[in-house]
């Protein structure tokens, strides 16, 4: 039996960050015993030259290796099955994932394939799986999704249409990497969308009804450095100084939600990505606002931390009241500062709002969320979300003709 006075927490073996990591993948690797790799990616990032950044490195220190670069996002159990075959016909003993979540997430399904067997529909919930998976060196190039951090992955069943989600501790990285380097070519949409799903990750670790000290410290550190480095990183991708702050945002928002879990602003995102495809950073942005209002008369005195760990704020003398309001006003105007859509301005349509709600609070995000939300509560904050872009754009438009 559990004892519930003990907190267990998860994070990758070993973790690298700073720019030129990935030359340091032999060293750990050779530690481990292993031999041949199965280099786990997507096409777009063999196009980009990534792949081949990381793949150099393998070659230079006579690593064997093949790659399976077939993974879509949203992957699915075929492209699973795929990656798996393709582990298994190579002789690997290791899988080197290079990407965002999707290529992640599908290392970490073949790596629990490879010493549990089975099919990996067998291994949808709570720890399912009984053995320890393949090594997996996790590199991320995106600063967002926080997938090389966390024991959680997501695989499409397309048979019957929905995404099964994976807790398990045995997929969790041998070796988690986050090198700048890699990701100064990302375009600044995608660091922006990216860079504010690390920052909702941060937010509602730390808004979290199961977030712990260890929790709390990571995730209020990752607020700090996503405010004062995502507009740079977004704006002049090539900094790299602002891309090593979001490198450390990103993983420190990863370790701090993979231990304390999410709430409402990704339990409604995941239905806008399900209905819409919005792009899971995308919608978080614009949700973000709207649920800390929400949450803020509850978890005041924590949404104003959040105020005052926010880069350049004054908030010295400034009641939690005050500084709450300042930390959701500042979170509007970065997601302006970076581009990102209203709500208004994606395929969003009102009339698919009650079926939104209703499918967000089933979703096991909507959890974790301090305050239990019901389907009237969801409804008005997409309402509100709306709206509120409605009415900002009119403004603009008045201050344009006006100037
Ligand atoms: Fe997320």
């Amino acid at each position: 039996m559990k004892n519930s006075n003990i907190v267990e927490l998860f994070q990758p073996a070993h973790t690298l960050i700073g720019n030129g990591s990935i030359g340091e993948i032999p060293r750990f690797m050779g530690s481990v015993g292993v031999k041949r790799a199965l280099v786990v990616t997507d096409e777009g990032l063999v196009k980009l030259g990534t792949v081949k950044l990381v793949t150099d490195v393998l070659d230079n220190n006579n690593v064997p290796y093949v790659v399976y670069d077939k993974v879509e996002p949203n992957p699915s159990v075929r492209i699973v099955n795929e990656a798996y075959k393709a582990y298994k016909d190579s002789g690997a003993d290791f899988l080197v994932a290079i990407g965002g979540g999707s290529p992640i997430d599908v290392a970490k399904a073949v790596s629990v394939l490879a010493t549990n067997g089975g099919d990996i529909r067998d291994y949808e919930g709570v720890a399912k799986s009984q053995k320890p998976g393949a090594p997996i060196v996790a590199i991320n190039t995106t600063a967002g999704t926080g997938s090389e951090v966390t024991r959680a992955y997501v695989v499409t069943d397309e048979e019957k249409k929905i995404k099964m989600v994976m807790v398990d501790n045995n997929c969790m990285a041998y070796l988690a990497i986050d090198d700048p380097s890699l990701m100064v070519g990302m375009p600044p949409a995608l660091t922006a969308a990216t860079g504010m799903d690390a920052l909702t990750h941060a937010v509602e670790a730390f808004l979290s009804n199961a977030h712990t000290p260890f929790s709390d410290g990571a995730a209020i550190e990752a607020i700090r450095l996503v405010s004062k480095s995502l507009k740079r990183a977004t704006h002049f991708g090539r900094d790299i100084q602002a891309r090593t702050d979001m490198c450390w945002a990103e993983y420190l928002a990863g370790l701090a939600f993979s231990n304390s879990g999410l709430g409402l602003v990704h339990a409604i995102a995941h239905q806008l990505g399900g209905f819409y495809h919005t792009p899971h950073g995308v919608a978080n942005a614009i949700l973000l606002p709207f649920v800390m209002e929400y949450n803020a008369p509850y978890r005041t005195k924590r949404v104003a931390r959040i105020g005052q760990a926010w880069f350049d704020a004054e908030t010295e003398g400034v009641s939690d009241d005050e500084s709450a309001k300042l930390a959701i006003e500042k979170i509007r105007t970065l997601s302006r500062e970076i581009g990102i859509p209203y709500l208004c301005d994606t395929p969003f349509d009102m009339k698919d709002i009650p079926i939104l709600a209703e499918n967000a609070l089933k979703d096991a995000c909507a959890a974790n969320n301090y305050v239990t939300a019901t389907k009237q509560d969801i409804e008005d904050i997409l309402m509100n979300a709306y709206v509120a872009g409605v009415v900002e754009k009119v403004k603009s438009a008045i201050e344009e003709e006006n100037k």
